[in-house]
């Protein structure tokens, strides 16, 4: 899809759809009533006698009948909130993407008067456009060639192509590819997407400047005392990886950044076995991994002065005649152990080797991402992750992110008194505590293995899934984390 840029205002333009964005009852907006004028009234007519009223997420079809030098035109409804939300640019963009292969167009312009945040709008928009043409069609026999829109103009009067404006728009053309990324290594079946495979595929994806990988096996795993990763993988046929990814800036880094995803390639909950109806969507266990690999990927297209090292501990965790059992302990590499009581409280177990080792090479600030509770979801439900953090700035500066990026977060305490209900009375802790507060439990253990470093830890459960197709993602892995990872790394 190229995107291109046009001072010019909606009578001149000519398109297959042309999409007018309009605020809630502000139907007498100059550009629509310049609109309305060619088309003699008509225009206005036609929305009186519908119910559109501009409110969010509402739209309204028209066909000029030839007075405009446009097909079609959408009237795209954006609420009336003072401030127009990114999140409502980009699902302004992915409805009108969606409407024009819906009726065979594949050239848009958007009518683009943002005011005071142009550059976020603009981005946002192309990204919506961008991020709703997922598909993954590898296993249907059926699948017919996706449509295609060839071109998305934003204009509006007085439209400037600042560099600003031109930033925002490649940010979201680079993004986009690592979100998609991360939607395949999640939605590809669990036996094709093993341990090794995401190894293969993050050494085939973070190429480029700065960018090398290093996949380790597991007598690497072994000798550099990787336990948790070894205990969980102990009932499983295939190896485990552990997949580190560094990228170094072209000069000297403003600062150093770890990413750590879990990659649990299949969760059937190990000896402490799931029901079947609670294994269905298993194979979705490392969409953080996924997202931190799929992340890097795009580092070198944005030239951004952070040095940033990914690390994905993987395996999948399975009941095999070896599998680790309740009652083992298991002891890390910074001396903590860990006594396993419930082997499907297993993401806690392979993050705890990653996080120590990223902590000891001292990063500014640390960001993990796990599917990691059931109990996040009953919390926030299915659109919301959960954020932990030991740092109240590095909180707050990834939801300002999450802010822009429409990948909503919500921050949860990390509650001391309840270290008590993970006491164990053979080792240092225990990986369950009681029935309640199972996400704040999680992201305790987790924090022991943070040590001193800022670190903020990202319970995805809910999001990183669809079970039902929506605006920008198809049913299925949503590549969650990844945009709000990149915005945050390009705000250092
Ligand atoms: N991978 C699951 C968490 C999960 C559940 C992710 C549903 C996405 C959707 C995790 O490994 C798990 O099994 N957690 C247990 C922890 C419990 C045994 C303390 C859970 O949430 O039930
Ligand atoms: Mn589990
Ligand atoms: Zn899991």
């Amino acid at each position: 899809m190229e995107i291109r840029f046009r001072d010019t205002n909606a009578e001149r333009i000519r398109t297959g759809l042309l999409v007018v964005p309009v605020r809630e009852k502000q139907l007498d907006d100059p550009q629509l009533r310049g609109l309305d004028r060619r088309l003699n009234g008509n225009l206005r007519a036609h929305i009186q006698r519908s119910k559109f009223t501009g409110a969010e997420g509402s739209t309204l079809l028209y066909t000029p009948s030839g007075l405009l030098t446009v097909a079609q035109l959408l009237l795209i409804g954006m609420g009336g909130e003072a401030e127009i939300a990114p999140d409502t640019w980009r699902k302004a963009g992915a409805r009108a993407r969606r409407e024009a292969i819906g009726i065979g167009v594949e050239d848009v312009a958007f009518l683009f008067a943002a005011g005071s945040n142009a550059d976020r709008a603009a981005g946002a928009v192309v990204e919506g456009a961008l991020l709703a043409a997922y598909q993954f069609n590898k296993y249907r026999s059926n699948a017919k060639p996706a449509a295609e829109i060839k071109s998305l103009t934003l204009f509006g009067p007085g439209l400037r192509t600042t560099a600003g404006l031109q930033r925002a728009v490649d940010r979201a053309q680079a993004t986009a590819p690592a979100v998609f990324l991360a939607r395949d290594l999640t939605n590809e079946p669990p036996s094709v997407a093993t341990a090794r495979f995401l190894g293969e595929q993050a050494t085939r994806h973070c190429r480029g400047r700065g960018l090398t990988v290093e996949v380790w096996g597991k007598k690497k795993i072994e000798a550099m005392k990787l336990a948790g990763l070894l205990a969980v993988n102990r009932g499983s046929h295939e190896e485990p990886r552990f997949i580190k990814i560094h990228y170094r800036p072209a000069g000297k880094p403003k600062k150093r950044v770890a990413l750590i995803g879990k990659g649990i390639t299949f969760d059937s909950g190990g000896l402490s076995l799931k029901p079947s109806k609670a294994m269905e969507t298993m194979k979705l266990d490392m969409a953080g991994g996924a997202a931190v690999i799929a992340a890097m990927s795009c580092l070198p297209k944005l030239d951004l002065a952070i040095e940033v090292t990914g690390y994905v501990p993987t395996t999948d965790n399975l009941p095999g005649h070896n599998a680790q059992k309740p009652g083992d302990v298991i002891q890390y590499l910074n001396g903590k152990t860990i006594e396993v009581l419930n082997t499907d409280a297993e993401g806690r177990l392979i993050l705890a080797d990653a996080l120590a080792l990223a902590a000891q090479e001292k990063p500014d600030y640390m960001i993990n991402l796990a599917t990691l509770t059931g109990a996040c979801m009953v919390a926030l439900g299915t659109q919301v992750a959960g954020l932990f953090s030991n740092n109240p700035p590095l909180a707050d500066a990834l939801l300002r992110c999450s802010g822009e990026t429409g990948e909503k977060l919500w921050q949860l305490p990390l509650v001391k008194e309840y270290k008590e209900t993970i006491k164990s009375s053979v080792a240092d802790m225990k990986n369950i505590g009681g029935a309640h507060g199972g996400a704040i439990i999680a992201a305790l253990i987790l924090q022991e293995f943070a040590g001193e470093v800022p670190w903020a830890h990202l319970d995805i459960a809910g999001p990183a899934f669809t079970e039902s197709d929506n605006l920008i993602a198809p049913k299925g892995g949503t590549g969650f984390g990844v945009r709000t990872l990149v915005k945050f790394l390009s705000s250092l």
